[in-house]
């Protein structure tokens, strides 16, 4: 049974079309059926992300205005078979989108593909709420600071409303080092102030932007947040992998897992 999947973020900028493209290639790489979905209108970043700028031409907006096919607009990853991008337009806004455009859309990927994940534009307006009904499940994307993390209980404080699943959580740029010094949240701290329950976190890496202005992606390469995702899918799919604690520096034996 195919499942949508909305990634999330009260605050923008916490890495939401990071995890979006990098959770669909690891799922990709499980060759499992994936399809990602730029709903950013307006801010198209996951075709850069991807590694597939240069194959755009059909956009979510020409389906959802019927200008072309679904099949014509979806475009196959160059290096993973199983993986497909919906790109967002660079013109207009994610209004521009009804629910039930959205919702048609979504159900006639979930035909081709396991998974469909839609990469969410940051913040609670009308856009992400389009969105919310085409969506099975969520998962919020924040960093470990007062700030995005009071975006995201906004965030989670409106999908209660509207009655959604409760999301799962991911911590993004987290740095091991700081958390053990106690100069960060830890992950599971912002699970238990979020209440939400914790799908993993992502360690912040140089490797993610390095990757990235090499116009490629740091899952190609061996790296601490390409691991952190690998856990991640593997928990998104039911896997039972643990999470690290973090001990206090004294206990620096414990084994980091993500
Ligand atoms: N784990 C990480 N380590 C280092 N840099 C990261 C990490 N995750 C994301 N970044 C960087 O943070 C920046 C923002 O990431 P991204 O575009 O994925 O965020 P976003 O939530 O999709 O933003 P927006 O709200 O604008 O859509 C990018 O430059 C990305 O390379
Ligand atoms: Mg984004």
């Amino acid at each position: 049974m195919s499942q949508s999947w909305m990634i999330a973020s009260g605050k923008g900028g916490v890495g939401k079309s990071t995890v979006t493209a990098a959770l669909g290639i690891s799922l990709a790489q499980r060759s499992i059926q994936c399809c990602c979905v730029d709903t950013d209108i307006g801010l198209r970043n996951l075709d850069m992300l991807m590694g597939m700028q240069n194959s755009v031409v059909y956009d979510l907006m020409d389906v959802a205005q019927k200008n072309c096919k679904l099949k014509l607009a979806t475009l196959a990853h160059p290096t993973y078979m199983q993986l497909s991008l919906l790109p967002a337009a660079q013109l207009g806004s994610v209004t521009d989108i009804s629910t039930d455009d959205m919702k048609r859309i979504v159900r006639k990927l979930k035909k081709h593909a396991a998974y469909v994940l839609l990469d969410a534009p940051a913040g609670v307006e009308r856009g992400l709420q389009n969105l919310l009904p085409a969506s099975d499940q969520a998962i919020i994307v924040t960093t470990p600071d007062d700030v995005a993390i009071r975006d995201a209980e906004r965030l989670i404080n409106l999908m209660d409303q509207k009655k959604a699943p409760r999301p799962m959580l991911i911590v993004n740029r987290v740095i091991p080092e700081m958390v053990t010094r106690g100069d960060m949240y830890s992950p599971q701290i912002v699970a238990n102030t979020l209440d939400i329950p914790l799908l993993g976190y992502i360690p912040d890496d140089r490797t993610v932007i390095a990757s990235l202005n090499n116009h490629s992606t740091f899952m190609d390469v061996k790296c601490p947040a390409h691991d952190a995702i690998d856990r991640i899918a593997q928990r998104f799919l039911g896997e039972f992998i643990p999470m690290s604690t973090f001990a206090k520096k004294r206990f620096f034996f414990s084994r980091k897992t993500y």
